[in-house]
């Protein structure tokens, strides 16, 4: 069986990008693979957060996987700091990673940009983690967007540069990004990816948005001046919002199209709010629940966190012997 292993940041509250686009296909894949996925709270803290707010949001993020459908005894679900050999392998491939390389990583540069102030060490080299996350499992295929395909093709250098020198050790790991790749865009510029680290909240449906403010933002979506509600090149804005509406309904474009035939953009926009709304509802109660229930999650977390210490030490001693460390 293939080995998949994914993560998301628990650096803001999860939204309906990282839901339709993540957390949903996940799902598909837990009966055909060995699954692993963590809460990466470590590549976190390479931004400012608030103490308090980064772990509740770690609890908040394993709820949501839960909550989506990962069963916790057929996938393993743990928290990134709770295994040590992250931190660990991460200084050995570093040592296997160029200057050059990290400097050349587009969401570096576009992060160091936007935190000019705090342009810190570990937002250098957190590909380096992300590499020693996927290496740590032997992962076969590592289900990410197309923003961190870069990163991904990073970590095969690493792994390939590594097996080069020391002896084959890792498996060289694939990228796994949906065909019809379900990217989700922001609601006020949908030329731009949905991000939950946006500055402006209107820009996004976080999953625990009440029904008001759904609603309200996606009457307020950026669209372009045209009426008629169709699938088109440069109407991103309606594209983005027939795109959620077609994975909240299944309903084709085609049937989009018709359905809204001579109605405005605004008939359209209150009926995405509300199907996104309905859809929610369900996941939201689920998380409430869970969230309610801290016991339960820290349970998850310890059971997840033994299983992947156990794959991870193996393959940090093997690692730690290659390179000559006295184990
Ligand atoms: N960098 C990824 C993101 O921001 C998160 C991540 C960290 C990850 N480690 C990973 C994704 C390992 C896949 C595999 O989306």
């Amino acid at each position: 069986m293939k080995t998949i292993f994914s993560g998301i940041q628990p650096s803001g509250d999860l939204n309906i990008g990282n839901y339709l686009g993540a957390i949903i296909n996940w799902n598909k894949l837990q009966e055909e693979f060995n699954c692993i996925y963590c809460v990466v709270d470590m590549h976190a803290i390479t931004v400012k957060q608030v103490p308090m707010d980064l772990r509740n949001r770690t609890y908040k993020t394993l709820a949501t996987y839960i909550a989506c459908g990962l069963d916790p005894d057929k996938n393993v679900l743990f928290v990134q700091s709770h295994v040590p050999a992250h931190a660990e392998l991460a200084w050995i491939l570093g040592c296997s990673t160029m200057f050059g390389e990290l400097s050349r990583m587009t969401q570096f540069k576009d992060k160091s940009a936007k935190n000019e102030q705090n342009i810190n060490a570990g937002l250098f080299t957190y590909p380096v983690l992300m590499a020693a996350d996927i290496l740590l499992y032997q992962a076969d295929l590592v289900p990410v967007g197309q923003d961190q395909k870069q990163h991904i093709e990073l970590t095969r250098d690493v792994a390939e540069r590594f097996n080069a020198v020391y002896g084959e050790t890792f498996i060289v790991p694939e990228g796994y990004i949906p065909k019809i790749g379900t990217k989700i865009m922001s609601l006020v510029e949908p030329e731009k990816k949905m991000s939950k680290s946006d500055e402006n909240p209107n820009s996004y449906i976080a999953l625990l948005d009440s029904r008001d403010v759904i609603i309200k933002r996606f009457k307020r979506a950026v669209t372009d001046s045209d009426t008629s509600v169709r699938f088109a090149d440069g109407k991103d804005g309606i594209n983005n919002l027939m795109t959620i509406y077609s994975c909240f309904t299944g309903k084709s474009f085609d049937d989009i199209e018709k359905g809204f035939d001579g109605r405005g953009y605004g008939d359209f926009k209150s009926a995405v709010g509300e199907v996104v709304a309905d859809g929610l509802a369900p996941v939201q109660k689920k998380i409430g629940e869970l969230m309610g229930d801290k016991a339960y999650l820290e349970g998850i977390m310890k059971k997840g966190a033994e299983s992947a210490s156990r794959i991870a030490s193996k393959t940090l001693a093997k690692i730690q012997k290659r390179v000559g460390f006295v184990v």
